[in-house]
């Protein structure tokens, strides 16, 4: 079994680092996304998507780390990314063959939690992760990515 308060302890701290090295943003979301994927066994595509600018109902695909993915742009209310955009809710799909309103990326995909990432109150962003087990996701997980969402808001 994982500790998962430990190991988020400890991530929390290795990322508050990056944060504060003078690597430039996209450098620093890289690295946010390296140590995730790296470190907690489940977590097998990490990648962040951001508001686009110009068409603000329009998700584009950010640093990732894993699989290369063909969603490099999600509209709003598509995709578990793009509902999770236009509830401006954290959407967590523990089994995502029950997911009818889903964009796959992988057969290997088995569960993805997205949560959205606000600047002033506005959503700017997202971070997602897929993972190749069924409900791998617990309330830990739900609170120590919405953390780590707020820690890099001011990146995106
Ligand atoms: N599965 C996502 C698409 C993005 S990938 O997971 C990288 C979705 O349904 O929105």
């Amino acid at each position: 079994m994982i500790d998962k308060r430990a190991l988020f302890n400890l991530l929390t701290e290795r990322i508050n680092e990056v944060l504060k090295s003078k690597a430039d943003k996209d450098a620093k979301l890289e690295a946010v996304c390296r140590l995730l994927k790296e470190n907690v066994p489940y977590f097998n595509w990490v990648g962040f998507y951001t508001v686009d600018k110009k068409k603000q109902d329009e998700l584009v695909l950010g640093p990732c780390e894993g699989e290369p993915t063909e969603h490099v742009r999600i509209a709003f209310g598509k995709g578990i990314c793009g509902q999770a955009a236009k509830l401006r809710k954290t959407f967590l799909v523990q089994d995502v063959s029950k997911e009818t309103n889903y964009l796959s990326c992988s057969a290997n995909v088995k569960s993805e939690i997205v949560i959205p990432i606000f600047k002033n109150e506005e959503i700017v962003g997202e971070l997602d992760i897929d993972s190749h087990a069924l409900s791998p996701f617990t309330k830990q997980d739900t609170v120590f990515l919405k953390k780590i969402g707020e820690m890099v808001s001011g990146l995106l």
